[in-house]
């Protein structure tokens, strides 16, 4: 199978690109290199013993998308390409839907002006679902309560997709709504890297304990929850990336009917900020400097998956524990100074 990674040399897409080619995919990778760096396909090739094809491509260039397409057929498209920082979405909402509903709009277009059947995963997100009432939340909880240009931007690709999926006939697409993805790949060639602050919690964690930061400060402790502070379900990156080989997989044995569906990924399990630092500190045997701040402004409560619906469909479930997450990112942490390397 034939597949493009847009967003490939990104934080998910990259691990996403070496489960691909472990398992024998041929992949092309398409990046505007906006939130990533280059290293990481030298990498991805360290890992795997592969050099993917590899476009630097915005896709938000049309004429430079059609004439990928116009070269290849794909059977097979990840498509993780996007803007992904709340915070800046709020300060700078037309850069978002230019950047995420603009690209997804021409990579709608360049597939359906081909005949060629290909089979679409989009990147959603579990903040579709804003402070949901229910919990675990499940795919039937509404989409109504978004609070950012960001959530609005996921929302608006997925109805895009379902739209494009309806009328034309060789496309189908799954929309796979991520909890909270963390941890890097067990060879410490490839992880997260955010620009600037982080704005989440696990590099802000990391990047304290290895003296980047003097103190992590967590955001409210008066939250109705076991402990006061905010509960989310982490999902360890390489699980993650395995979704999305399953989600294609499953879609490729669909014979003769259209299907366009959304799933949540996630463990089902809720943990809270505090707990999350407590496994940090004993997983990598450290200390973390933290103290309580205020609330951070749009922070839901809690939100954690029913993945119920994933695992009767598609067979994908999580398998690998957070513990092993939380070393991954840290051994990526002490691995970074170096990534020149
Ligand atoms: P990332 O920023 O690490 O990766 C996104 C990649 O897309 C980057 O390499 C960036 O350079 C590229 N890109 C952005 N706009 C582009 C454009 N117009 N043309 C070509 N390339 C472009 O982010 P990530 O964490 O790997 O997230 C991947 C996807 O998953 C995103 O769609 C994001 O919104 C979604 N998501 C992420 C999280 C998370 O917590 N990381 C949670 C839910 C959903
Ligand atoms: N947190 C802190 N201190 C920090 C950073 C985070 O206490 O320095 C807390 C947050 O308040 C929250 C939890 O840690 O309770 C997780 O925060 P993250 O920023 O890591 O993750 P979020 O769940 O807030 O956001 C993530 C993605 C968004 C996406 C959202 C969907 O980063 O892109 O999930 O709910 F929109």
């Amino acid at each position: 199978m034939n597949v493009l990674v847009t967003g490939g040399l990104g934080f998910i897409g990259s691990h996403t690109s070496v489960e691909l080619l472990n398992k024998g995919y041929e992949i092309t990778i398409v990046d505007n290199l906006v939130n990533s760096n280059i290293k990481v396909l030298k990498n991805i090739q360290k890992i795997t013993g592969i050099k993917p094809e590899f476009k630097e491509i915005d896709l938000r260039d049309k004429k430079e998308l059609t004439k990928l397409f116009e070269c290849n057929n794909f059977d097979g498209i990840i498509h993780f390409a996007a803007l992904k920082s709340v915070n800046e979405s709020i300060k700078k909402p037309k850069l978002y839907k230019e950047n995420n509903i603009g690209g997804t709009k021409n990579l709608l277009e360049v597939i359906t002006s081909k005949k060629h059947r290909t089979n679409l995963i989009f990147s959603s997100s579990c903040t579709v679902y804003g402070q949901s009432k229910k919990l675990p939340i499940d795919e039937n909880c509404p989409t109504n309560n978004i609070e950012s240009p960001y959530g609005e931007t996921k929302i608006k690709c997925e109805e895009i997709i379902l739209e494009a999926v309806k009328k034309y006939s060789n496309l189908n697409a799954i929309s796979l709504r991520y909890f909270n993805p963390i941890g890097a790949h067990e060879s410490s060639l490839i992880g997260e890297l955010p620009n600037g602050i982080p704005e989440n919690l696990i590099p802000y964690i990391t990047q304290t304990a290895i003296g980047i930061r003097n103190e992590l400060t967590i955001f409210g402790n008066d939250y109705p929850t076991r402990d006061g502070t905010c509960i989310r379900d982490y999902i360890h990156i390489n699980d993650l990336a395995l979704a999305h080989i399953s989600s294609l997989n499953f879609l490729s044995k669909v014979k003769n009917k259209k299907i366009y569906d959304f799933f949540n990924v996630g463990t089902g399990k809720g943990i809270t900020v505090l707990e999350l630092i407590n496994m940090f500190e004993q997983t990598n045997s450290l200390k973390i400097n933290y103290k309580i701040g205020n609330k951070r402004k749009g922070d839901i409560t809690s939100a954690y998956a029913d993945i119920s619906k994933i695992k009767t469909k598609i067979g994908w479930f999580s398998k690998k524990s957070i513990s092993d997450a939380l070393k991954t990112a840290w051994e990526w942490q002490k691995r970074i100074s170096n990534y020149e390397n």
